[in-house]
């Protein structure tokens, strides 16, 4: 097969250009035991790719100059020399920005395409779904009655974070970049509240007013001026979930945290989450999450883009704020 690859070229200074990747074609190789050939269908785009496109190694390797674009992806088996797997089975796993991936069967998991669309297996049910319901019920411990403050409400995993939230009892407010995304985050997913970040002059008395008693949970997934905003606001015993920082993930330099000092007066707890270490426990966030998406209480939005030749423009949209829910790159 003729396969197209979407390979680094040189590291990012700054926001994600054009010229950061390569793409090519090769001819993918014969298959060894235990291999598969996959037709890759949907490409996840993720903010994390951008820490990945970074030299040295945090919670896991960066990428290489020259190397296959690190991605998580979905698509259907079209040869097998793998016992578990046949061809025109559904998998998912990190096949890389690639139109053919050939890959060892023990890297990829079989999904069951039948009831939802595949798609959803690098969001709601996938990955980042994976985030927002570790993220919140593992670090955030959300009780009934209790205020929760989520940032990058209208994306992927906040939208998600919001709607566990709500379904566990608790107040919700939102925050996010415009009104259209302030408006979808109160009328699409049903959060109680929502603060226009790009509006709001001053943040730290735009929460204090949604949440006069405080905040029991923030779930950070920008960091920056809103984190810090956020700690202004902690109720006592407040959990903050330091999930994602994306304001500063093209920044030479990243901004410390002015209001550190209100963790400790509100006896709080900052914890940050990798969701690969919940990998293990898939299965029960996705039927969970499987559960409350046909009973009507999850909505999910995808945000989709045409043909891996755009790689790069669509990964920059994550930070411009340009999607509109979970970004996809359909092959
Ligand atoms: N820890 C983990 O294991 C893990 C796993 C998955 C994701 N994450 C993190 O979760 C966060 C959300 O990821 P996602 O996949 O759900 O993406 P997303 O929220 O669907 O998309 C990214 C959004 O970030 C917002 N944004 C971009 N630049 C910003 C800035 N300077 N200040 C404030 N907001 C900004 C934009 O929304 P607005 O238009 O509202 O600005 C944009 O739409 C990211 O920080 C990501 O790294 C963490």
């Amino acid at each position: 097969m003729v396969n197209k690859q979407v390979l680094l070229a040189q590291r990012p200074q700054g926001m994600i250009q054009f010229g950061d990747f390569n793409i090519i074609e090769t001819i993918t190789p014969v298959l060894a035991d235990g291999d598969m050939l996959v037709q890759v269908q949907y490409i996840s785009l993720d903010p994390a790719m951008r820490g990945w496109m970074n030299a040295g190694t945090t919670y896991i390797r960066g990428v290489e100059i020259g190397e296959l674009m690190r991605a998580f992806a979905a698509g259907m088996v079209v040869e097998s020399k793998h016992a578990d797997f046949k061809a025109g089975d559904s998998v998912v796993g990190i096949m890389g920005a690639q139109t053919y991936a050939v890959i060892q069967g023990k890297h990829l998991t079989k999904v069951d395409a039948s009831q939802v669309p595949l798609s959803w297996f690098v969001g709601i049910l996938g990955m980042p779904g994976m985030t927002a319901y570790f993220g919140l019920l593992e670090k955030g411990l959300p009780k009934a009655g209790e205020t929760v403050l989520v940032s990058g409400a209208a994306g992927m995993v906040g939208s998600v974070v919001g709607q566990i939230a709500r379904i566990k009892g608790c107040r919700v407010i939102g925050i996010a970049g415009g009104e259209a995304k302030c408006r979808s985050v109160v009328e699409d997913f049903g959060f109680h509240a929502a603060i226009d970040y790009k509006s709001v002059s001053n943040m730290g008395k735009a929460i204090k007013e949604l949440a006069p008693n405080g905040i029991d949970i923030y779930f950070d997934n920008v960091g920056g001026e809103i984190l810090d905003a956020a700690l202004l606001n902690l109720a006592n015993g407040a959990r903050i979930v330091v999930c994602g920082a994306i304001s500063q993930y093209n920044a030479s330099e990243v901004q410390g945290i002015k209001n550190y000092m209100k963790i400790i007066s509100a006896r709080g707890t900052l914890s940050g989450i990798i969701v690969l270490d919940y990998f293990a426990r898939a299965a029960e966030a996705i039927n969970q999450l499987g559960i409350w998406l046909q009973e009507g209480k999850i909505i999910y939005k995808e945000h989709t883009v045409e043909g891996i030749d755009h790689f790069a423009s669509t990964l920059q949209m994550l930070f411009t704020g340009e999607n509109h829910g979970k970004l996809i790159l359909k092959v």
